[in-house]
């Protein structure tokens, strides 16, 4: 017998049949409520509304635990890759060494991008946020594979849009930091995998060698691991509403890349470390910031604190935190806003205001602060972010389709103006 929820108004009950995930949540079905009521529900921001059932990624925010399709976070950084990883969340499983090869290869041979692309960026201005260039290339693309216009493709032809957009997304990224820095572009090199070939087209110069670190590479490799998926996050419903339209997968990824920009969401990486900048400059008093970041009239927020799903430490922030230490010894940084940091975070969690509003570290805590330390500018920092978080998108994007979900249109309750007639210009006061 499935379970009902009882709802009256108005003296009517109505029965809305509940939910229930593989983890026990548990969610009401209210897709028939509105034809059998003439309500809605209301919900702004979407706090407490789940939009789809999902397979991909399982978040408990209470206990602070991160999935990608049943595996743990913490196992996957110790044990797996970024390109696997990327399989995982795509394709729902583990692949096969086969299929990892095939994989694997396929994504270093399309990093190269179609000569004509390059143009582009002489036109970009050099101080061009790289997010901004970014969106605007990815959106590109579509118009050099103009079959993925073609809502219903073969799905051999998604597999090869999907490779093109993971392999090509580090070039993209890449040029647009060598063309802010004068720079010529850095043509991938085959041999080298995912996270080093990034670093390789970033940093390297045609006047000099360059050796990638390994240490850096690992870690860039494992940060992006943990920016993969995360659930209906800000961005990922952007890809789902977007691409629920049926906008090519270009497009719709473009419209992702844009929704992470905003400093509420992946662009907090960046605001950290100007935040962290601008306390170091101030002298460093973390406790004044702290007072700042509680005070309601002040518009301070204390970024990389709060999540709207983890009321608990985000378990990515603990993998970066103790990472950090790892590379910055590694590398012999010593890194004052790194203290800076530690000091927040110390004062925060002993603070009544962060701990009865659950407000904990989040990813963007302590990740642009491995980013410094690669060297990354810090307008990339979100750049980064969008590596990390494609596959999650690209599989967000899959599970709407092969779910024949239909096209995101939300309603609303109208607050306006009832009828009124048009009054004459010159009637107007
Ligand atoms: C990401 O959704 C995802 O999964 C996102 C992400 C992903 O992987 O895709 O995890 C990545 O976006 C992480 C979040 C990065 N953003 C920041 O670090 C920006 C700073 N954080 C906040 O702006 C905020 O915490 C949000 C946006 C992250 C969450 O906001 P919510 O859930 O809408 O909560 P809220 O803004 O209503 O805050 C609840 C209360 C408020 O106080 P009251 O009005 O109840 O008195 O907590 C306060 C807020 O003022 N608060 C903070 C705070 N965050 C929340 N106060 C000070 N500093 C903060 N950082």
């Amino acid at each position: 017998m499935d379970k009902k929820a009882e709802l009256k108004i108005d003296g009517e009950t109505y029965y809305l049949p509940v939910v229930e995930g593989t983890e026990q949540e548990r969610g009401l079905d209210i897709s028939k409520l509105r034809a059998e009521s003439g309500c809605i529900t209301l919900d702004i921001g979407y706090k407490n509304t789940g939009s789809t059932k999902s397979d991909i990624t399982f978040i408990n925010g209470e206990e602070g635990i991160l999935r990608y399709r049943g595996y743990s976070i913490e196992e996957l950084c110790e044990k797996s890759n970024f390109i696997e990883v990327a399989y995982l969340l795509i394709y729902g499983e583990l692949p096969t060494k086969e299929q990892y090869d095939e994989f694997e290869n396929d994504i270093r041979r399309h990093t190269i991008i179609h000569e004509d692309l390059k143009h582009y960026y002489d036109a970009y201005p050099q101080r061009a946020h790289p997010m901004g260039v970014l969106a605007s290339m990815v959106s590109s693309l579509s118009l050099y594979y103009p079959e993925s216009l073609d809502p219903n493709p073969p799905e051999d032809q998604i597999d090869r849009h999907i490779r093109r957009l993971i392999a090509k997304i580090t070039t993209i990224a890449a040029q647009s930091y060598k063309n802010s820095m004068g720079h010529p572009m850095m043509y991938p090199d085959n041999k080298l995998n995912y996270a080093e070939n990034f670093l390789h087209m970033m940093f390297a110069l045609p006047t000099e060698n360059y050796e990638v670190n390994p240490t850096l590479a690992r870690a860039l490799d494992m940060l992006l691991i943990l920016h993969a998926d995360h659930e209906q996050n800000c961005s990922a419903s952007t890809v789902r509403m977007v691409g629920s339209s049926q906008a090519n997968i270009y497009a719709t990824i473009s419209a992702g890349i844009s929704a992470l920009w905003g400093p509420l969401h992946g662009g907090a990486n960046q605001a950290v470390i100007e935040m962290l900048e601008k306390i170091k400059e101030d002298g460093g008093d973390s406790k004044k910031w702290i007072e700042k970041a509680k005070d309601k009239d002040d518009p301070f927020r204390l970024m990389g604190f709060g999540h709207r799903v983890y009321k608990n430490f985000d378990p990515r922030a603990k993998i970066i935190k103790s990472e950090c230490d790892k590379v910055l010894a590694e590398l012999n940084v010593n890194e004052p806003i790194l203290e800076i940091a530690k000091e927040l975070e110390e004062h925060a969690l002993s603070d009544d205001y962060f701990a009865e509003k659950k407000l904990y570290p989040n990813v963007d805590f302590y990740s642009g602060i491995m980013y410094k330390a690669m060297g990354i500018p810090t307008e990339m920092f979100t750049v980064l972010f969008a590596i990390g978080r494609l596959p999650g998108w690209i599989a967000q994007w899959k599970e709407m389709r092969e779910g024949k979900e239909p096209i995101n249109r939300p309603r609303q309750i109208y607050t306006g103006y009832n009828e009124r007639s048009y009054n004459p210009i010159d009637k107007r006061s």
